[in-house]
């Protein structure tokens, strides 16, 4: 993703490893979007911390760094109880955060690979394993969310106006985006776009990243309160609406961002395209229902104040309570079509792709 740092602009990854020193990198999202920072992540602890804090969040970008972090468990588990310690890693790491499928889809494939080449008892082979394979999970979610763009780039005509909820970009995803991949490809190609960008409370994933995200690329964009969007779609400003996913059951119901569902509701109220980007791996084919998704609920905090990078303003009285559920689920209804890497798709179509993405991050 392009970044502009005091009048130069560079191109950077959401997350990266460096198997030389065992050290993850991340730009750390909760500084965003006022101090541009690099985190390193010394320890599979410091990734699943992070995971957890939210420094590094969206769904694919939770899978990569999960899978680095268990490239750096073998790393550091000692020899003696290799096996044990590196069980330890993979409980730490799943239980960072519930709903995005992606994660456990990274995990449970990296160990698979070991054990199907037989090394889960052997220190140094699981290392030349989970190094090249989690390395390979952030190149292909790369060149996945690139094609997710490419497919997506087709829906928009010159000068459409999109509404996007939360944050699916390169933050979210190492690089390129789902939700907003295709709008970085319509830039590329000399398509004129503008963007409303859901402000996305409690954390402001919008209004902190996703407008971050467009100012960095030069994409012409407002931040709008959650509650405008209606106002904008019944007033016929807006053409699609694009969004990403945590997690997709096999029937086309997706768990995204908190607040998608109303989104999504006014949209076929008011006849406008949802639509949803996302790799074939977030597809959770052993789920048929949609109450079977764990949701998460984060802290209260959230909700009751307002956070900046140095302090939390509190905004609601001493004595209120928040709930503050991380996630929703649309049913598979109001989806107009899921823009994967090998195509787009209506929901009633997707449990037709079992074989194409599973137990990888792409
Ligand atoms: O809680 P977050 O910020 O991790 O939630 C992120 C989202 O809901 C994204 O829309 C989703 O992960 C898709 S990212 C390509």
């Amino acid at each position: 993703m392009k970044v502009k740092i005091n009048n130069r602009t560079e191109n950077y990854r959401c997350v990266w490893f460096e198997p030389e020193s065992g050290i993850i990198k991340i730009i750390n999202q909760n500084k965003l979007p006022h101090k541009f920072e690099i985190a390193e992540l010394k320890t599979y602890m410091e990734a699943a911390d992070a995971i957890k804090t939210m420094a590094v969040r969206g769904a694919p970008a939770i899978g990569v760094t999960a899978g680095f972090g268990i490239a750096q468990a073998c790393v550091q588990a000692p020899k003696q109880n290799f096996t044990d310690c590196l069980g330890k890693a993979v409980e730490t790491l799943k239980s960072t955060r519930p709903t995005a499928v992606n994660l456990f889809h990274v995990i449970g494939g990296l160990l698979n690979k070991i054990n199907d080449m037989g090394a889960i008892e052997d220190k140094e082979k699981a290392i030349e394993i989970a190094v090249f394979e989690s390395q390979k999970t952030a190149n292909e979610t790369i060149d996945a969310c690139k094609k997710i763009g490419e497919f997506g780039n087709g829906l928009f005509k010159n000068k459409y106006k999109i509404l996007t909820h939360c944050n699916a970009g390169a933050l979210a995803c190492v690089d390129f985006g789902t939700a907003l991949s295709p709008m970085r490809i319509a830039k590329y190609a000399g398509k004129e776009i503008f963007v409303f960008v859901d402000e996305t409370r409690p954390r402001l994933q919008g209004a902190k990243l996703t407008a971050w995200e467009l100012l960095n690329e030069g994409i012409e964009h407002k931040i709008i309160a959650d509650n405008a969007s209606g106002y904008f779609m019944q007033k016929g400003e807006i053409d699609l609406c694009i969004v990403g996913a945590d997690r997709i059951t096999a029937n086309g119901d997706v768990a995204n961002k908190i607040g998608t569902y109303e989104k999504a509701v006014l949209a076929k109220e008011n006849s406008i395209p949802f639509y949803v980007a996302a790799p074939v791996s977030t597809i959770d084919f052993n789920i048929q229902n949609s109450n079977q998704i764990p949701i998460e609920e984060r802290s209260e905090d959230d909700v009751l104040t307002v956070k900046d990078n140095k302090k939390d303003i509190r905004i609601a009285p001493v004595g209120s309570h928040a709930l503050n559920p991380a996630f929703d689920v649309t049913p598979a209804k109001y989806i107009t079509g899921i823009i994967t890497e090998i195509g787009i798709f209506r929901p009633e179509e997707i449990h037709k792709l079992t074989n194409a993405g599973q137990n990888k991050n792409v």
